[in-house]
């Protein structure tokens, strides 16, 4: 299928978050996980989400409108950079919480994890936040291209067992588009479409 995929809004500050009438899914994950080069990757351009060189720079709520489905993928700010304070943690954290809690468009979220690194402290807490709400996981372990095959069924089991799901995490890498048409499909079914 042709798909576009358009920056069409851009938030830094929860009184700008308004009622987006259509279904959203929303990507997580840490800062430097490839959260930006996944989202070129689908976008089929190279500089749609800025790649920076300084991570976690980015406070910002971003909503992609994918076309002709119809939904929303929102960018939501990579988490855990160590350079940044805690109080831009906590504005960061109030940013997400906003946006998460008691939006009925949300149909789940995307929780992009390294697929070269075994599951990360701040990796538990988010997803174990995002369970709690009661909202679906979709655990994508990014730059499947690194690891060896046998490493990524390890780790793939090893989250499969975490988050108590009956399908393994999505392998995805933007180098070489792994996982691409799976992964829309994953995103696909849980917008409903
Ligand atoms: P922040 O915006 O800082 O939170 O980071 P991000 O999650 O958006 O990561 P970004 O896409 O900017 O990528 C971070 C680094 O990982 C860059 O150097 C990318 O080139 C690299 N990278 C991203 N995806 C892949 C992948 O699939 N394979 C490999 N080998 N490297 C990747
Ligand atoms: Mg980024």
């Amino acid at each position: 299928m042709n798909r576009t995929i358009e920056l069409v809004k851009t938030i830094y500050e929860i009184k700008q978050l308004e009622d987006v009438d259509a279904p959203q899914i929303a990507l997580a994950g840490r800062s430097n996980v490839g959260k930006s080069s996944l989202v070129n990757r689908l976008a089929g351009r190279k500089a749609l989400a800025k790649i920076s060189s300084k991570p976690g720079k980015t406070r910002s709520l971003n909503y992609y409108r994918v076309d002709p489905d119809g939904y929303y993928l929102v960018d939501l700010p990579g988490y855990g950079y160590a350079k940044c304070s805690k109080q831009e943690r906590i504005k960061w954290a109030k940013l997400i919480e906003a946006y998460i809690t008691g939006n009925t468009h949300l149909k789940a979220v995307a929780v992009l994890l390294d697929a070269r690194l075994s599951p990360q402290k701040l990796d538990l807490e988010l997803t174990g936040y995002v369970r709690g709400l009661s909202i679906p996981v979709i655990p994508v372990l990014t730059k499947a291209d690194k690891p060896k095959q046998r490493e990524l069924a390890q780790l793939q089991k090893q989250w499969q067992d975490i988050l108590q799901q009956d399908r393994p995490p999505l392998l995805f890498s933007s180098k070489t588009g792994k996982g691409e048409e799976k992964l829309w499909a994953r995103l696909g079914e849980y917008a409903g479409l």
